[in-house]
Formats: structure tokens, C-alpha cells, sequence
């Protein structure tokens, strides 16, 4: 097992999607394999959410990681080169030890959470496998439900919709390829109705490659949606379910929650759910409420319950012990599976690892700053969470997943199977 061992590790700063310097990770085994990890970075980050190192000054406006890489090379390098890449999680251990913050403030999430991914890719090249079967052994073989967030809101977007995510779950495709082309025809149908019923700069798109048109009210994304569903020839609430992602503390001030250009209280936006829910055939709504309103949540779970899922993300932040307590509160059914939220592929999978045994739902995510780094199709198919959320179909560093959950469906060839519906029930 020599050939796992970690002979090299080098960060340097590269940019992500949104022109934002991040943190990379390569790494080389001494059995000549090599792994790659590229940290993403979030827009509405939650507040308890591992920290990631910026420089400030003027360079890159301040959004500079000369700091974070230095962490990387200085500190995280010397202490891992001589450790066996194949116990990536003993390595992982050593990175949360040499940090030895809570929050990851002193090498920052960045550093940690490139050189994690680095390291478990490494691994699998120099076992020869993918990073799926490397993780998830041979009988690893679930595709994902692709979440596919088609119109940007909130802070992912220059216009006025309060909620930050319209998504679409095709969930009755029998293959992920298949479900991904109905995703795609959606799409674009989308394009077509938006630029006729709003104009052509209407289909400008958002950080996450869905469309941003100038609406202010929720339930019009909400109908241009379903309207685009139909158009392309298929059933909403049969073949193709609706979710949403209102990131609520973004929109919380003063008690509040700023929706539809009004200033609405809790119990108001409670209500507006489980309206929408009515009127619309949406499967799961991601942080309903701000960060301090957990008894909303249970609230809004209790109300919906077996219609829509009530999903945790900046409540709480991959961290398993949020995750657990918030579950047996009954104040949500899954959470959002980010790596940088937490810090470690070893702390997000015992997040995933703690919701399975609660029989909760586990949603591998992207974060709207994101880059060419393709781990997490990988994580998602590794641990059959069965749902992935990864942005539209559209632009590099969003395809570049579905592309990769496409390449792995082919490479299992017979033996790949569709989550489909079954993700949600
Ligand atoms: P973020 O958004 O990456 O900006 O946090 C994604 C999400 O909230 O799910
Ligand atoms: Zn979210």
C-alpha cells in the first residue's frame, strides 16, 4: 500500500465562477497518482458555516487566498506528505487537528476543504478507480436527482425575486442522461417563453446558470415554470416536480421577511407555503425561515408533512450534530450537503452518514461560486444519496457535473439505476 503514500502537495490561487480567487490543491502519490481539489465559495453562507481565509488590502478588491494557499503549502503540506492517501480520513483528521478551531478560522475552510479533495482523488487515481467506487465500493451504482435551479433570485441575481431558487426535479426519466435531456428542454423552453412574455433581457442568467428575469413576485417564476414544463410536453406534479430554495436569512431584517417587495411576518410567510404547496406541485423547500427561527421550520414541517420535504442548509451547515438535533426536533427531513460548509469530505459524509440512519434526505450541493472541481457528482453517486443539486444546465461549471454523473451512468453502463421518484418518498 506504499503507492498511497502522499509525496506532494502544492495549493495554488485559482478563480472560480464568479471571477473570485479560490484555493486549488494538487497533490501526487507515490505510486504516480495525482488529485485535484478546487474550493467553491457561497453567496448566502450560513452562520455557522467553517470559515474561509480572504487577504483584504486591494489585490482582487480584497477577495484574494494568497493566505489560505500559504496555509496549504506552509503548514497543511508537511504535515500530510508521508501519510498514506488511502487513509484519506486519518488525513483529514490531521487537518482538523492542526487547525484546531471550530470553524476552521485559523488554515480557513478553503485551504481545508481543497486539500481534502485533493487527497481522497489522489487516492482513487492511484487505485485506478473513480472516486465513486473508490468511495463507495462496487455496489455503489444510484444516480442522483438532479435539483436544477432554472430561475435566480435573492443574492444570485440582479432583479427582484426574493426567493434565490426556482428548481425543477425530473424525476420520471428512467435514466439520469434521460433526465437531464428533459431538464435541457425545459430549459430552453423557459428561455423561449421568458424572452416573449418579458423580453429579451429576460433571459440573462443568474450565478447558478438559471435565468434572471425582472419579476418581483414569487408565484410568477413560479407559473413561468410550469407554463415551460407544459410547453415542452411534459406534466408538472407527474413527470416533473418544482422545489425551491428561499434562503430566508438573506431576506430577514428586523423581525421580518422581505417577499414580494412587502415586509411580511413569520406567520404570513408560513402561510405562503402552505399556500404554494397548494397551488403548486413543489416537492421540498430549502431554509423556509431565517437561522434563528427553528421552531418555523417545525412548524412548517408539521404542516406540510408528506407533501413537501422541509430541507436544512444555512440552519444547518453539513454539520452532523446540527443536522441530528434538528431532525429528532422534527424540524426538518434533510439537510444540504456542502463540503466548504463544514471543512472535510470526512465530516460532510458523517453528515450524510448521520441523516441516513435518521432515514432523512441528504442533498449533495455546488455553491453558487463554483469551479471546474467534479468530486461531488462522484460523492453523490459514492454514498447513493440520490439527490444532487447542482445549478441549471447550463455554463461550465455547472455542466461540468451533470457531465460527469452523465460519463458515470455510461461507465456503469447495465448496472447504473435512476433514483427517480423514490428520492422523494
Ligand atoms: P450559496 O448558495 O452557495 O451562495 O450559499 C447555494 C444555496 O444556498 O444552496
Ligand atoms: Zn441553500
Amino acid at each position: 500500500m506504499s503507492e498511497f503514500i502522499v509525496e506532494y502537495v502544492r495549493a495554488l490561487q485559482v478563480l472560480d465562477s464568479r471571477g473570485d480567487p479560490t484555493v486549488e490543491v494538487n497533490v501526487a502519490t507515490r505510486g504516480g497518482g495525482f488529485g485535484r481539489g478546487i474550493a467553491p465559495a457561497g453567496a448566502s453562507r450560513g452562520l455557522r458555516e467553517a470559515i474561509e481565509i480572504r487577504d483584504g488590502g486591494r489585490e482582487y478588491l480584497g477577495r484574494g487566498v494568497e493566505r489560505a494557499v500559504e496555509s496549504v503549502n506552509k503548514y497543511i503540506a508537511p504535515a500530510i506528505v508521508g501519510m498514506s492517501s488511502y487513509r484519506f480520513r486519518d488525513i483529514d483528521r490531521k487537518l482538523v487537528e492542526i487547525d484546531g478551531t471550530q470553524n476552521k478560522s485559523k488554515l480557513g475552510s478553503n485551504a481545508i476543504t481543497a486539500t481534502s479533495l485533493a487527497v481522497v482523488n489522489a487516492a482513487a487515481d492511484t487505485a485506478g478507480v473513480p472516486l465513486f467506487e473508490f468511495l463507495g465500493g462496487r455496489w455503489a451504482r444510484s444516480l442522483p436527482v438532479p435539483l436544477l435551479n432554472i430561475i435566480n433570485g435573492g443574492t444570485h441575481a440582479g432583479n427582484e425575486l426574493s426567493f434565490q431558487e426556482f428548481m425543477i426535479a425530473p424525476v420520471a426519466s428512467s435514466t439520469f442522461s434521460e433526465a437531464i435531456r428533459v431538464a435541457v428542454e425545459v430549459y430552453k423552453t423557459l428561455k423561449e417563453y421568458l424572452k416573449k412574455a418579458y423580453g429579451p433581457a429576460s433571459i440573462n442568467v443568474g450565478d447558478e446558470g438559471g435565468f434572471a428575469p425582472p419579476m418581483r413576485e414569487v408565484r410568477e417564476a413560479l407559473k413561468a415554470i410550469t407554463k415551460a414544463v407544459e410547453n415542452a410536453g411534459y406534466r408538472v406534479g407527474e413527470d416533473i416536480f418544482l422545489a425551491l430554495d428561499v434562503a430566508a436569512s438573506q431576506i430577514y431584517r428586523d423581525g421580518f421577511y422581505l417577499v414580494d417587495g412587502k415586509k411580511i411576518s413569520s406567520e404570513d410567510l408560513l402561510k405562503l407555503y402552505i399556500d404554494l404547496v397548494g397551488e403548486f406541485p413543489i416537492i421540498s423547500i430549502e431554509d423556509p425561515f431565517a437561522e434563528d427561527q427553528p421552531d418555523y421550520f417545525r412548524e412548517l414541517r408539521s404542516e406540510l408533512r408528506g407533501r413537501a420535504l422541509v430541507i436544512g442548509d444555512d440552519l444547518t451547515v453539513t454539520n452532523a450534530e446540527i443536522i441530528s438535533k434538528y431532525f429528532v426536533e422534527g424540524a426538518i427531513d434533510g439537510a444540504i450537503i456542502k463540503i466548504n460548509q463544514v471543512g472535510t469530505l470526512t465530516e460532510a459524509e458523517r453528515a450524510i452518514e448521520v441523516l441516513k440512519g435518521l432515514r432523512g434526505r441528504a442533498i449533495v450541493s455546488h455553491r453558487s461560486g463554483e469551479t471546474e472541481d467534479v468530486s461531488i457528482a462522484h460523492i453523490a453517486v459514492a454514498y447513493g444519496t440520490g439527490l444532487i443539486k447542482t445549478g441549471a444546465p447550463a455554463r461550465g461549471e455547472r455542466t461540468s457535473k451533470y457531465n460527469e454523473l452523465i460519463r458515470i451512468e455510461n461507465y456503469l453502463s447495465g448496472d447504473a439505476v435512476y433514483t427517480g421518484r423514490k428520492a422523494f418518498t
